[in-house]
């Protein structure tokens, strides 16, 4: 067997595991609210140990997909369990149920990241972006978890803000970092729009090389902003929010990206998918399932899924002029500066994933 076989390829290190599909928003941009999607479910305590038991070395968990972390009752178990095996811990939540006592349970576990996803800077932009009316209730949320990490000289979460950019919201944006800087947030992420023509998630409103001169002005002036309060404003691959909406990645976009490599990402039915752009933008649950789904990991184990025919399939097809339609479609997106429009061969990739420390290439859209 040589070192290009995918037999070599070792099991990822870097995961995401969504611990509950449903969800107490309707966001306007998320394929939880707008395509078809798989049966509302949390995972318990015992599938998640079966799923991460299967991880021989892992260093980083992600622990959110397509629904809420917070409402699965069982999050700071499995985060307690993911720290035991010195993990790393981070997902994206919409802070509505951040209370003191599940607030208290996250820093209790060891969470080392949380992530606020917030996409209005006044409450009536809230509700129109994330379908409910919770602008209030999350800062209150946000406030207090902070000065109790703070009364409690707690370290960990670092807690950051995650805004998707769209043209419906972004005149808020300077607001919006004033509000986190009284909140004590030191981190604010602009993720830009995947966009399928549903809802909010529609060219339209994508700013990604369509931006205005005066929206770029106020982006420029929102890294202004950051800069002069200790801010850090980042974006797509750990570039600048200026450099994610205007970069160019050429012809095979996608062709830079390591995720089929590197990592992988498991829904709470056990659906194995290729990384987190996998659930967006299908036109149907047959397309979905065909062509998104690569194997269930309650009936199969990961190693068989991860060395299968249809990962194999998906590989040998990213690695052609005619890789997965969510691929192709969305790589644009997200790649980091460094990688993309990189052809890479085989052989390197998997020296990469058998030899090298996570590259930003390994974190998903969320986190595009
Ligand atoms: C799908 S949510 C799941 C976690 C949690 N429910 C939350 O809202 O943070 C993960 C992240 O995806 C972002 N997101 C949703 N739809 C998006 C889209 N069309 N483009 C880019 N990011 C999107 C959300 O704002 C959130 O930060
Ligand atoms: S972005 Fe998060 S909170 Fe909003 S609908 Fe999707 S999963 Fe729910």
């Amino acid at each position: 067997m040589t070192m290009t076989s995918v037999a070599a390829l070792p099991l990822p290190r870097s995961i995401y595991i969504e611990p509950t599909s449903r969800c107490n928003e309707l966001c306007q941009q998320c394929p939880r609210t707008l395509l078809s999607r798989e049966e509302d479910r949390d995972l318990s305590f015992d599938e998640f140990r079966r799923i991460v038991d299967q991880f021989p070395v892992l260093e980083r968990v992600v622990l959110h997909g397509l629904g809420e972390p917070l409402l699965n009752k069982d999050l700071p178990r499995m985060i307690s369990y993911l720290k035991a095996r010195g993990v790393y811990v981070l997902f994206n939540s919409n802070g509505i149920l951040l209370n003191a006592k599940r607030g208290q349970a996250l820093i209790d576990a060891g969470l080392d990241e949380y992530r606020l996803s917030m996409d209005g800077a006044t409450r009536e932009m809230y509700a129109r972006v994330r379908g409910v009316d919770a602008f209030d209730k999350v800062w209150r949320n946000v406030g207090a978890f902070i000065a109790m990490q703070k009364e409690q000289s707690a370290d960990k979460p670092a807690v950051s803000l995650w805004f998707t950019a769209m043209k419906e919201n972004l005149r808020g944006l300077p607001v919006l970092i004033d509000l986190a800087y009284e909140h004590g947030i030191r981190e604010v992420y602009l993720q830009r729009l995947v966009y399928f023509e549903q809802g909010l998630a529609n060219s339209r409103q994508a700013l990604f090389r369509r931006a205005l001169p005066e929206e770029l002005e106020l982006v420029r002036r929102c890294e202004r902003m950051c800069q002069e309060r200790g801010i850090a404003f980042t974006a797509a691959g750990s570039a600048t929010p200026m450099e994610s909406l205007s970069r160019d990645f050429g012809e095979h976009p996608w062709s830079g990206c390591q995720r089929p490599y590197t990592l992988t990402y498991i829904t709470s039915s056990g659906n194995v998918l290729s990384c987190c752009f996998a659930p967006f933008g299908h036109r149907s649950a047959r397309e979905y399932h065909e062509q998104r789904v690569l194997g269930n990991i309650f009936k199969e184990p990961i190693e068989a899924i991860w060395h299968g025919e249809r990962y194999e399939a998906f590989r040998r097809a990213f690695e052609s002029d005619h890789p997965a339609r969510h691929c192709a479609c969305d790589s644009r997106y997200r790649l980091s500066r460094y990688m993309a429009g990189v052809a890479i061969s085989r052989a390197i990739r998997v020296a990469a994933a058998l030899n090298q420390p996570l590259s930003s290439t390994d974190r998903c859209s969320s986190e595009s």
